[in-house]
């Protein structure tokens, strides 16, 4: 493979109308909304709506749209039974993974059953299967998966701690949801396209988004971002460890982006929630101990923090337990998903890129009994 497809990095794969980051890769914008005013000014369910429906909602519509996801949380009994049978030890993803595939066998997508209402199902699910299968192996109950919560960040928070939540923390999560909603042609994004462009159905490419999304090099990223944090005490700390790292040639997970060249456009706004939150929490240090690894590899590597490492910090500020860092992610990103399947199916055409082969030229063919 040559150099400058090593990665499909440059390549431009396909079109999209659903969010850019612009030429310059230096914004980001939904729908042609700006990432900022959807970040200060939206629910997270307003942002979903614009990239499943394809408009942001009015009043109206928001109140339906809401009452709908609420009143699709209850989880199909057999769905239940599996979880259970999901061990303790299972990676959250896994679970999630799993979930989706086993959802894609008990309610099939059909002429009854569209695509926006299974997009729909899975965006209000979500939470509770992985809050069911959790608070099932570790707390020995079997929970409701009904909140009277309007919002996803309120429902997810309130299954986790079983009481109403704290306002700030769910401010946190919604505006972590909106900015993890959409991003262009990411790898999980194009594995969820790879896959429905084959015809096959809609689990299938959500089950391959949930994969892709999996590893520390995509949304795995918050989860290894705050297990090294954690590892530090005070800012001179974490200086002296980082550098030692970047000797090692170690990565440092949440820094660096494929896109963006000068700086994540989402770092900022969830860089300020986590800012916030420190201040009342007596891990607070925490986000000084950010701030300077963050100064650390600008001066060493010229890197910048993405969307996951101060995400990090944020969400272990709400109480939110680190293994289910990437499960949020899910929990947001499904509304993107959703929308490129939806998109792919529109103009559909099986992508099936092609390889440089570097292997043996051709040679003669030793029969089993000749081969040494
Ligand atoms: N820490 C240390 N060095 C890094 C980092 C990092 N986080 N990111 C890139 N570099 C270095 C690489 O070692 C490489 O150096 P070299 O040229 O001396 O070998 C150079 O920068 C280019 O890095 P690549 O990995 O080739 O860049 P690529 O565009 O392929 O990867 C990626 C982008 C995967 C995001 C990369 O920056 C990375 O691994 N970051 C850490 C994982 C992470 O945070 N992922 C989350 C992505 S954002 C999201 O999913 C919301």
């Amino acid at each position: 493979m040559t150099q400058q497809t090593a990665g499909l990095a440059g390549v431009i794969v396909g079109t999209t109308a659903i969010s850019t980051v612009g030429k310059e890769g230096v914004g980001l914008t939904y729908r042609g909304y700006d990432i900022h005013d959807l970040a200060k000014h939206c629910l997270f369910e307003e942002v979903a709506y614009l990239l499943i429906y394809g408009k942001l909602p009015n009043r109206q519509e928001l109140n339906h749209y809401q009452k709908k996801l609420s009143s699709l949380r209850e989880l199909p009994a057999d769905l239940k039974t599996s979880l259970e049978l999901i061990p303790q030890q299972t990676n959250p993803m896994d679970v999630l993974r799993t979930a989706c595939s086993l959802l894609g066998t008990l309610e099939p997508e059909s002429n009854k059953l569209k695509q926006t209402d299974i997009a729909d199902r899975l965006l209000a699910r979500m939470p509770g299967i992985l809050l069911y299968w959790y608070h099932f192996h570790h707390n020995g109950t079997r929970i409701q998966t009904e909140t009277h919560e309007l919002t996803l960040a309120s429902h997810f928070l309130h299954l986790l701690t079983r009481k109403k939540p704290n306002p700030q923390h769910v401010i946190t999560v919604n505006t972590s949801f909106i900015l993890y909603a959409e991003h262009e042609f990411n790898a999980s994004t194009f594995a969820a396209r790879v896959t429905v462009s084959t015809l096959s159905d809609f689990y299938s490419g959500i089950t391959s988004a949930i994969g892709t999304l999996r590893g520390p090099l995509h949304g795995g990223a918050n989860e290894a971002a705050m297990e090294c944090i954690s590892t530090f005490r005070t800012p001179s700390d974490a200086e002296i460890g980082i550098k030692k790292m970047l000797a090692e040639k170690k990565k440092m997970m949440g820094f660096g982006h494929r896109v963006y060249k000068i700086s994540d456009p989402r770092s900022d706004i969830i860089k300020q929630q986590s800012a916030q939150l420190a201040k009342d929490h007596s891990e607070g240090y925490f986000h000084s101990v950010a701030e300077r690894i963050e100064q650390v590899m600008w001066n060493e590597k010229k890197l910048f923090p993405n969307l996951d490492f101060y995400s990090a910090t944020a969400y272990h500020f709400c109480g939110i337990p680190t293994h289910f860092f990437t499960p949020l992610f899910v929990f947001s990103r499904l509304s993107g998903w959703s929308a490129h399947i939806f998109e792919q199916r529109q103009d559909n055409r099986l992508i099936r890129p092609e390889a440089d082969y570097v292997g043996e030229k051709q040679r003669a063919f030793m029969p089993l009994s000749e081969r040494k």
